[in-house]
């Protein structure tokens, strides 16, 4: 079957750092950053994303573009009549439940536009409360949630080409230099270098097992990888073009935004006094009392929730992709059928994490609401588990040769010698027995 290319690797780039930058950089990162301790928390996390998830990502992207087809159907190409396909299938649910919960966040980023569209954001305004009442509120949040998840069906039904690319190229851009300008302003707040030292300076003592699986999981979640997304792109990619750089450049460029974004934020959380554990809501407490605070902060807070948007869109649209692929080639449907298909599964899941907030909140298992569940399940779990099952798929089954052609294209792209057998070292033995160790640990500890 022809799956079709990317048209050029700039596409690729494009594509896939499109699908790692989103609100898991400036939602999530900055949110777990402040309850996890600051410092210690960045520190571990930047140890994970170079030293443990590069090598990760090079196996996501081995196996997707040598298997060239879904996150399942790859597995069943690479290893015939085993049973490794069924990192495929975990694959299949990550995605599911990351959509179920990412589509509620994506629809505060609409809820947020709508509201900085009405100038909402005025100077003193209680933006904690605003908060709160929008995401307990039953019928913005269902809104805005399901509209964001038709958007997502739209934009795969589209095609992706057709106009996210060109869009996403123009506002990701955009996006971080607004967010660099806000860290400036953040950064001349009185009282900012409290928020730079709670970034900055490390308390190691703080560290305990559950805060090395949040760092562990937030950069597996960031990075888009372990739940098949970074396999389903690879596996429209051209032989010849070079995964090492690819896959550097969305790993510095995601990172990069991460810390940016947590630079905007801190000092600004110590500034107005907020508790940097304030949770889920940081970002949507903190922003939007920057704008207010801003010459023509009105008009930038609009841009910016529209930015942030898209940036979650190009997100949303890779996990929608990973279950439209699989549904397209297993049930030999067409595109728009898959994308009813799994959309509406979807649905399901988005109204129940969304009505989680407010009132199904009572609603818990384990101590944990819907959206909690996705949450976690997801990125302490699936996304981790995902990722240790592929290095040890690319380490113990397929041969040291077809690491080296894969990672090589070909032979096109001359590497050495000691970065290869440093690189095969770490997937075969050292990133599964880390992530072994960190998930193993956090449930005994
Ligand atoms: N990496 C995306 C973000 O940072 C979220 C994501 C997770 C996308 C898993 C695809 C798969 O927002």
């Amino acid at each position: 079957m022809n799956r079709g290319n990317f048209g050029s690797s700039i596409g690729v780039l494009l594509a896939m750092a499109g699908s790692a930058i989103g609100l898991g950089n400036l939602w999530r990162f900055p949110h777990l950053m402040g309850s996890n301790g600051g410092a210690a928390f960045l520190i571990i996390y930047v140890c994970f994303v170079f030293l443990l998830c590069l090598p990760i990502m090079f196996s996501e992207f081995i196996i997707g573009r040598r298997g060239a087809a879904n996150t399942v159907r790859a597995y069943k190409v690479l290893a015939p009549k085993s049973q490794w396909h069924w990192i495929g299938i975990m694959s299949l649910l990550a995605s599911l439940l990351v959509l179920a919960f990412y589509s509620v966040v994506g629809g505060w980023t609409l809820n947020y536009i709508w509201k900085a569209l009405r100038f909402s954001f005025t100077e003193g305004a209680n933006f904690t409360e605003m908060y709160h009442l929008s995401v307990t509120s039953t019928a913005d949040s269902l809104f805005f949630s399901i509209f964001f998840l038709l958007v997502t069906a739209g934009v795969i039904i589209a095609g992706v080409k057709n106009g996210i690319e060109k869009w996403a190229k123009i506002l990701m851009p955009a996006l971080f230099i607004i967010i660099i300008m806000v860290a400036i302003r953040s950064l001349t707040l009185p009282n900012a270098t409290e928020g730079l030292k709670f970034m900055f300076s490390p308390d190691f003592s703080k560290i305990t097992g559950d805060t090395v699986l949040a760092a562990l999981g937030q950069a597996f979640f960031s990075l888009s990888l372990g739940m098949g997304c970074v396999q389903t792109y690879a596996s429209y990619v051209d032989k010849k073009d070079n995964i090492v750089k690819l896959s550097s450049m969305v790993l510095v460029s995601d990172t990069l935004f991460a810390i940016i974004a947590g630079i905007a934020i801190m000092p600004a959380v110590f500034s107005f006094g907020v508790s940097p554990e304030e949770g889920p809501g940081l970002l949507f407490v903190i922003l939007p009392d920057i704008f207010s605070q801003l010459p023509f902060g009105g008009f930038i807070a609009i841009f910016f929730f529209f930015m942030l948007f898209v940036a979650a869109l190009t997100s949303s649209i890779s996990m929608l992709e990973v279950l439209v692929a699989y549904v397209i080639e297993e049930m030999n449907v067409k595109r728009v059928k898959a994308v009813f298909l799994t959309g509406a599964i979807a649905l399901v899941l988005v109204v129940l994490n969304s009505l989680s907030q407010g009132v199904l909140s009572d609603f818990k298992i384990l101590g944990y609401n819907m959206f909690d569940i996705c949450d976690k399940t997801s990125a302490n779990i699936l996304l981790p588990l995902g990722g240790m099952l592929m290095v040890i798929f690319v380490g113990w089954r397929l041969k040291k040769s077809d690491f080296i052609d894969e990672i090589t294209s070909g032979g096109n792209v001359k590497l050495k010698e000691w970065f290869l057998n440093f690189t095969y070292f770490i997937i075969k033995f050292v990133a599964p027995i880390v992530v072994a160790v960190v998930m193993i640990s956090s449930w005994l500890l």
